[in-house]
């Protein structure tokens, strides 16, 4: 079998975008959580998918709401795809970001590419992972900046 470190270099090789998959507190507060798992499983209906840590707030926030929304990064995102990668108590330091609420109330993080609003309809619990499948009920396309990638274990940028 595959060892863990063998398994994480060899999927550093594959380029992904970046994005934030965003949710509401306990509070109804936004909360956000840099993902890269996020992809489309079907254009008809429409359904995406996030693979969340079991241990992550955003796992939890999600189980209680049923509905997270997704936002395409730019390359002049990355400080906001840093920030939303550290856990909540080491988030400090001026990251500047606003967000307005979507049609549905998910937050949607202003300046990105993309926002996808998802209601869940299937999760499935694999490993220390949650695979949430989500039903697309909200797009909303940003400016035609460039994407924000992860590769290497690094972000980068196209070209
Ligand atoms: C580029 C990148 C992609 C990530 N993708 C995911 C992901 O798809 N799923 C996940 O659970 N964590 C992912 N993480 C880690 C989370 O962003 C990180 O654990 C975060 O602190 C979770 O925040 P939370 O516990 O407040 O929800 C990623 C981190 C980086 C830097």
């Amino acid at each position: 079998m595959v060892g863990k470190d063998e398994f994480r270099r060899g999927m550093a090789r594959f380029a992904t975008g970046v994005t934030v998959v965003t949710t509401l507190d306990q509070d109804g507060a936004m909360h956000g959580m840099t993902a890269n798992s996020f992809t489309s499983v079907c254009l008809e209906p429409p359904l995406a998918l996030v693979c969340v840590d079991l241990r992550s707030n955003t796992h939890r926030f999600i189980e209680a709401r049923g509905a997270f929304g997704v936002n395409v990064l730019s390359q002049k995102q990355q400080d906001i795809g840093s920030y939303f990668a550290k856990s909540p108590k080491d988030r400090l330091g001026q990251v500047s970001y606003s967000h307005r609420p979507s049609e549905s109330g998910l937050p949607v993080i202003e300046g990105s590419l993309a926002f996808f609003g998802c209601r869940v309809v299937d999760s499935h619990v694999h490993g220390d992972h949650t695979i949430y499948i989500g039903r697309v009920m909200e797009a909303a396309l940003g400016g035609p900046e460039k994407p924000l990638l992860f590769y290497e274990s690094r972000f980068s940028a196209l070209g």
